[in-house]
């Protein structure tokens, strides 16, 4: 008998798949739960849904003065194909209005005090920081691993991508204490005997730092993860969970024009925050409603557990301190 390790690793690797996908079926049930909106809509028509249209033809119908966060990540200024819908890399001063387009449309919506972050890639960041200065107060801007990235011959291999952090005025929410990340003691020191700030366990010793403007603790979604989908341009949860743990309240609106698979919307939910979220593309909306049904019994976000944020591969040093007499909950 011939042994092919190659189909029973591809047999093994597709029993542990968990990338979400939809029958026909399916298809048809969650995307019956999409709205559609054709004229001005009250807060009401649209919280907690997802809307499928074109958010430039739709933005003005959304209610005014309701949004606390609005998460931007639209297609990036580079070659990309959504399902139908293919977009092409322009000029940088065409990418600019691009996106300066996209924030003349939804400023009604914002609340006086709300936060925006916009992502991009380092081709589109010089078109949003130009833009989101006409409009918002820009307050930073992130820069985020991907730990995956393509090699180049003739360039350094990209692997970050950029999120600008800005506000409608000075008053914007800043919640720090709650996206505080755990990370590994490498030179413990002591006071008077005892350490300082860090804590002491029998995995190692662990500190709760304040974030940077630098995320190095995500891991973009694939095949193995829950919440993987086949949508190109998938953002971490986890990602998500910074921005809206560190820039809402519990209740609070949160939009996203721009939904794809839904990960806004999901992890909106996750932390009891409302939603509304726009996808153009109808069975991206679908997925985006299968995912938010999932999240109704499954509240976990991979990386962030007993409220802190833990740094990539930590999962059985994690175990660990739970077996501990549960030492994960020291914090
Ligand atoms: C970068 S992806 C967003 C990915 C999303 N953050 C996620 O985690 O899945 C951009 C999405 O915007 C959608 N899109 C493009 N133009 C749009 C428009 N005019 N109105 C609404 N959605 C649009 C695309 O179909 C695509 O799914």
């Amino acid at each position: 008998m011939i042994f092919d390790m190659k189909t029973d690793e591809k047999e093994a690797k597709s029993a542990r798949n968990k990338t979400i996908k939809l029958t026909q079926e399916e298809v048809t049930h969650y995307g019956g739960k999409v709205v559609v909106l054709r004229d001005s809509a009250t807060l009401e028509e649209v919280i907690n849904r997802t809307i499928c249209g074109d958010y430039f033809k739709i933005a003005s119908f959304l209610p005014d003065a309701t949004v606390d966060l609005l998460v931007l990540d639209p297609p990036y200024n580079l070659r990309k194909s959504f399902k139908g819908t293919s977009f092409k890399k322009t000029s940088e001063e065409e990418y600019t209005e691009y996106i300066e387009s996209i924030l003349e449309k939804v400023v009604h919506c914002l609340k006086p005090n709300a936060s925006v972050y916009i992502c991009g890639d380092y081709n589109s960041s010089t078109s949003i920081h130009l833009a989101a200065k006409k409009y918002l107060k820009v307050l930073n801007r992130i820069t985020w691993q991907r730990e995956k990235g393509r090699g180049a011959k003739a360039n350094w291999k990209n692997c970050t991508e950029d999120i600008w952090f800005c506000a409608m005025s000075k008053n914007y929410k800043f919640r720090v204490d709650r996206v505080k990340e755990i990370r590994k003691v490498i030179a413990p020191y002591k006071e008077e005997g005892e350490p300082k700030d860090w804590i002491e366990t029998k995995e190692g010793n662990f500190r709760l730092t304040h974030p940077s403007n630098i995320w190095t603790d995500l891991t973009i979604p694939y095949w193995s993860m829950g919440e993987n989908t086949e949508h190109p341009t998938q953002k971490p949860e986890k990602l998500l969970a910074k921005i809206i743990l560190a820039s809402s309240d519990e209740g609070d609106v949160i939009l996203d024009p721009f939904l794809g698979s839904g990960t806004t919307s999901v992890v909106a939910k996750k932390l009891n925050r409302n939603y509304i979220g726009i996808e153009l593309d109808h069975g991206y909306a679908a997925v985006a409603e299968k995912r938010l049904e999932k999240a109704e019994k499954d509240k976990s976000i991979q990386g962030y557990e007993e409220g802190v944020f833990w740094e990539r591969n930590t999962l059985s040093v994690r175990n660990k301190l739970r077996k501990n007499e549960n030492e994960l909950t020291i914090w």
